[in-house]
């Protein structure tokens, strides 16, 4: 079957992407707005966009009630040009998925989710305590893409829990990372390797 995503609604494309471009990771992202308020939401179309200097990336798109106003993350990116992403281990999943709801500007998320703010060493905005990994950003660029805007953070700190490095690297069993499919998750439940592949 070949489909051209011209003639098709945007609902039914972004369904098709949605389980083509699988598994995804999920940015969970904090941010403040001008009055401090703070607020959390997952991000799926998220990954990194450059290794030196480190940047990452998000997709944020259009309120999916056709609301005209952003949603809270691009409004407080906008405005304060900082966020931080923490990524959601299982055990994170039934808080994060609560941040998914689209409170009220006012409502403090990380209340809401039951996660504690702990204090970011570059950004004012905090990151999620019980996340095992926290990344702090600044924004460099925003670039508006068809509906939706690609924010792209320079990446000014990690946080990461002692225990999940060693050598160097992240023990990505015990960061036992959700990953987004189409409309629903997974887990991380086994890792080998291809014995050609570069390394
Ligand atoms: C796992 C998951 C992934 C999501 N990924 C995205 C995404 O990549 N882009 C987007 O615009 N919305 C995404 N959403 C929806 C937002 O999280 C949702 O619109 C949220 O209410 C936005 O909150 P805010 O208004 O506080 O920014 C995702 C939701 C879930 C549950």
């Amino acid at each position: 079957m070949i489909i051209n995503p011209a003639e098709l609604d945007t609902h039914s494309v972004y369904k098709l992407l949605a389980g083509s471009v699988v598994p995804r990771p999920i940015a969970w992202v904090s941010t403040s707005s001008r009055q401090a308020e703070l607020n959390l939401a997952p991000f799926s179309f998220f990954t990194v966009a450059s290794r030196e200097p480190p940047m990452l990336a998000i997709s944020i798109g259009p309120r999916t009630g056709g609301e005209a106003y952003a949603k809270d993350t691009l409004t407080n990116i906008r405005e304060t040009r900082e966020f931080v992403i923490n990524i959601v281990s299982v055990s994170l999943a039934d808080a994060m998925h609560e941040t998914a709801v689209n409170h009220a500007p006012e409502v403090n998320e990380f209340a809401r989710a039951g996660v504690t703010p702990a204090a970011s060493v570059v950004v004012a905005t905090p990151r999620v305590a019980e996340a095992r990994i926290s990344m702090e950003c600044t924004l460099e660029h925003m670039l508006k893409l068809g509906t939706d805007y690609l924010v792209v953070g320079r990446m000014q700190r990690f946080h990461i829990d002692d225990d999940l490095i060693s050598n160097g690297r992240i023990d990505l069993l015990a960061l036992d990372p959700l990953g987004r499919m189409a409309g629903n998750f997974t887990k991380v439940e086994s890792l080998f390797d291809l014995p050609l592949a570069d390394k």
